[in-house]
């Protein structure tokens, strides 16, 4: 079956009414345009991930015939004002909702909050979703683990090289978002 392409963005009322100015912002679901941005932001990061080798066009082609086949693993394209801005994604792992491949790919939009905003409507998107916990693996000497935990993470177990972070609900303030077909 394939993949079904959607874009979740938020409600516009619920955001004029809390601190968040992000208008005209959304997570889509990615296309075979999205794959030369997600290599090159994934090779411009990647001593940050598990995967230290450079990815060759082959092997990102390779990797999304094989994404496109698996169930419950979505990645997403953070849309800002127009700009393809960074990448979200979460899969189902070992019965964890796990979020991977967190990039912001243009560096223009650092520090903006837009990431965070943008793993605050994913985990909106997963709570309404998925009844399994949603985690993250950070690498031990990767300094997002401070971001993860501004973000509702906290950290549950090292392993050898990772830290697995799980995400805490309890003081979370959802995001009520439309889901839109692309
Ligand atoms: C982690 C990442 C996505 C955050 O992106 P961002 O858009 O700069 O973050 P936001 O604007 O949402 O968050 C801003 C806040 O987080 C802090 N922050 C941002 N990146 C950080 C990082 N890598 N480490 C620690 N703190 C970070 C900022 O200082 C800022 O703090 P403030 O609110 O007190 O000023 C980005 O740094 C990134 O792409 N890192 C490389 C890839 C990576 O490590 N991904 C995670 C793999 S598990």
């Amino acid at each position: 079956m394939a993949k079904e392409h959607f874009k979740i963005i938020p409600v516009k009322k619920i955001l004029e009414n809390t601190a968040s100015h992000f208008n005209n912002v959304s997570l889509d679901t990615i296309s075979s345009s999205d794959l030369d941005n997600l290599r090159n932001w994934k090779n411009a990061h990647r001593k940050y991930f598990f995967l230290k080798s450079i990815i060759t066009k082959k092997m990102q082609l390779q990797w999304f015939e094989e994404f496109k086949q698996r169930d419950d693993d979505y990645m997403f394209i953070l849309n800002y004002e127009e700009n393809k801005i960074g990448c979200i994604g979460y899969r189902l792992l070992d019965g964890l909702v796990d979020i991977y491949n967190v990039i912001l790919g243009n560096k223009s939009f650092a520090s903006k909050g837009l990431m965070s905003f943008a793993i605050k409507l994913l985990c909106s998107y997963i709570l309404d979703n998925y009844k399994s916990d949603i985690t993250v693996r950070v690498l031990l000497d990767n300094p997002a683990r401070k971001w993860y935990e501004k973000n509702g993470f906290e950290e549950v177990g090292v392993k050898s090289d990772y830290v697995l972070m799980k995400f805490n609900a309890d003081n979370f303030k959802f995001i009520k978002y439309n889901i839109l077909p692309l």
